[in-house]
């Protein structure tokens, strides 16, 4: 498989490319599936119309990978947060945590792990139907990017409310990152032992943190998940995504084989201080994808700067919804093409 070979490093005929929130608006063909579904939430609740958005933009698009369609959110859901989407503000958890006993209220472990049955089936079904030779990668929240939306309650610019509980509670804070790490480690395993090829670990709010804050709240439980991980399934793989820590890459160090680039930090510096040591991932900013030249241009210098390997080509953040589909398919043709040995 090119791509799980690209993760541990191993020489590839080409690049291989995916693109972060591949299966969504942008494609016609998922707005349809997801009018079937009736909702977002309804769609990653059935895994037939579930599998069959993981695999629209392998045949659409001619990724080399496809990503399991699902939420970070199940988890929190799962644990017992109840959790919509309301159109046009994003998700949102009707009771957001405040205190230990919150905590203590949450499903956790197995239970909470056992609970995800629609995620394990919809990787079983995707995998039987997906091309052997493309990996199918399954995911996760962070902990420290669960627990932010788990205690503001919904997206936030500020953080204010998870940043106050980290400086006047950080016991409680912990609390929560340790049950949420538990579940993550279990619903990752679950996926590995349902059929995923790889595992990604999204901490999209990565870069609301100083650093000391990030290693204390966030990267220390990313580690530890990966350590559990890494002993159990030394073959599978595991690609970190912290987005925006562009400035903390010194300190960055465990058991993971790809680290995902943002498109704030430079391709150049990942690789001065992660190259050696672990494969990149990234990183054309995704509003180039508005322009065919601007594309080119990027996927050029990028394919430059990482013309040794140890590479997989993706954009630095998940594409956007009005994205032409023709862009997306001239991106990663070009991915290929431009890397062919
Ligand atoms: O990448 C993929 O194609 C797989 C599917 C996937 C989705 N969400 C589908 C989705 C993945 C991997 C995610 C992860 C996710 N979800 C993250 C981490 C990645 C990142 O982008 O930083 C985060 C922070 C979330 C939480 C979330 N889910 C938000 C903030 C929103 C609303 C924002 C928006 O774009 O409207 C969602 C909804 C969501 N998740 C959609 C999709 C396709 C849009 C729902 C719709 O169809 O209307």
């Amino acid at each position: 498989m090119i791509f799980t070979d690209a993760c541990k490093g191993k020489k590839t005929p080409y690049t291989p490319v995916w693109m972060m929130r591949q299966a969504g608006r942008y494609l016609p063909e998922y707005m349809k599936v997801r009018e079937k579904a009736g909702n977002f939430l309804n769609l990653c609740h059935t895994p037939e119309l579930a599998a069959e958005v993981t695999l629209q933009p392998v045949d659409i698009v001619g990724v080399d990978a496809a990503i399991l369609f699902s939420d970070i959110l199940v988890v929190p859901n799962e644990m017992g947060m109840k959790l919509d989407f309301i159109k046009g503000e994003g998700p949102v958890f009707e009771k957001p945590v405040k205190s230990i006993d919150d905590v203590d209220t949450l499903t956790g472990g197995k239970e909470a792990a056992d609970k995800l049955t629609y995620v394990y089936k919809t990787i079983k079904i995707t995998r039987e139907k997906l091309d052997p030779q493309k990996a199918l990668i399954g995911f996760s929240g962070a902990p420290w990017t669960l627990a932010t939306y788990m205690v503001e309650g919904q997206g936030t610019k500020t953080y204010n409310v998870v940043k106050k509980l980290i400086y006047t509670n950080p016991k409680l804070m912990h609390h929560l990152l340790q049950k949420v790490s538990d579940v993550v480690k279990l619903y990752l395993e679950n996926q590995i032992l349902s059929g995923v090829n790889v595992v990604q670990i999204f901490d999209s709010w990565a870069a609301a943190l100083e650093k000391s804050a990030y290693m204390e709240f966030s990267w220390k439980y990313i580690k530890d998940i990966c350590s559990y991980i890494k002993a159990k399934y030394p073959d599978t793989p595991i690609i970190v995504f912290p987005k925006g820590i562009g400035a903390y890459l010194d300190d960055i160090d465990g058991d993971f084989d790809v680290f995902g680039v943002d498109w704030s930090t430079p391709m150049a510096l990942a690789k001065e201080k992660l190259g050696s040591r672990y494969v990149l991932q990234g990183n054309m900013e995704p509003c180039r994808l508005y322009s065919k030249e601007a594309t080119k241009e990027h996927v050029t210098s990028i394919a430059n700067t990482m013309k040794e390997g140890r590479h997989i080509f993706n954009l630095g953040h998940g594409i956007l919804p009005d994205v032409p589909v023709e862009n997306a398919k001239y991106f990663v043709s070009l991915c290929q093409e431009i890397t062919k040995k």
